[in-house]
């Protein structure tokens, strides 16, 4: 699958579940505000929200940061469409746009806010190249995104099924921060796990596709899929119910902060 196509795949996906996401997105939610919390500065002059889906955190990122200009930015016009319609915020740029490939001038940015977005980024090298190319000289980059444990259980599953990849492959810590430090100045760099629970697997699989994440990754599975397959899958799934009845779902969140140096 070339780059390009797979690009406008997850650009297609998210954009379908732009009216669905909010309701579903509570652990993106709870991310994103934590993300926040991190924050000490209370100004900024000109802030990125990359990855702005939604637009949820717009006027958060308004009121924290009182900027004269909030440039929120998604690959997925389905998900700006919404956002522009649900978030009227004065002094906000709503722009579609590629974070490999920012629509931004050099040195035009105080901060960057990027919560649970970057990890649909397949070259982390030019996604940083641009953070520092658009970011002013003492500017900050910060973020939230995934760890490859992320949702482990789900790919221990399918993997007894089927060799194709049914859930997404994440960076690791390393390769993460080796990729930022080529270009910032590192301020912190944490990892927190946190687990989901559902009675039933098809809780998490409808959540998943709520917030347009599902299958979306070069080599996943392409045809429909059996019966038979996903009574296995769910079988599978079973090995790691709790003994307190509960199916878990786990995500690694990295959250790093970075300076323009
Ligand atoms: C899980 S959502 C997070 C949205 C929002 N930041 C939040 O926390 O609710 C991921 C968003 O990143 C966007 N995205 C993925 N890859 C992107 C890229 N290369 N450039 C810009 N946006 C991208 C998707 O379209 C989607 O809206």
């Amino acid at each position: 699958m070339s780059q390009q196509f797979l690009k406008s795949q997850i650009a297609e996906s998210f954009s379908r579940a732009a009216v669905s996401y909010d309701s579903v997105a509570q652990l993106q939610r709870d991310i994103g505000h934590e993300l926040l919390s991190q924050l000490t500065q209370t100004s900024a002059d000109v802030v990125l929200d990359l990855g702005c889906g939604t637009g949820y955190f717009a006027p958060l990122l308004t009121e924290q940061l009182k900027p004269r200009q909030l440039i929120c930015l998604d690959m997925a016009q389905g998900m700006l469409q919404y956002a522009r319609q649900h978030r009227s915020i004065a002094n906000t740029l709503w722009l579609c746009g590629d974070a490999e490939k920012l629509p931004l001038a050099d040195n035009s940015v105080n901060l960057i806010f990027s919560s649970l977005a970057i990890q649909w980024c397949e070259d982390l090298a030019a996604l940083f190249s641009e953070v520092a190319r658009v970011l002013k000289p003492g500017g900050r980059f910060i973020f939230s995104t995934l760890g490859p444990q992320t949702l482990y259980e789900l790919r221990e599953s399918w993997s007894v099924v089927d060799s194709f990849q049914h859930v997404n492959r994440f960076i690791d810590l390393d390769c993460l921060q080796a990729s930022a430090e080529r270009q910032l100045q590192p301020v912190s760099l944490r990892q927190a796990n946190k687990v989901l629970l559902y009675d039933q697997l098809r809780e998490l699989t409808a959540e998943l596709k709520g917030i347009g994440a599902h299958n979306i990754s070069a080599g996943r599975h392409s045809g429909l899929t059996g019966k038979a397959r996903v009574i296995a899958f769910k079988q599978a799934y079973e090995q790691f119910r709790r003994p307190d009845g509960q199916l878990p779902a786990s995500y690694q969140v990295f959250y790093g902060e970075y300076i323009h140096g």
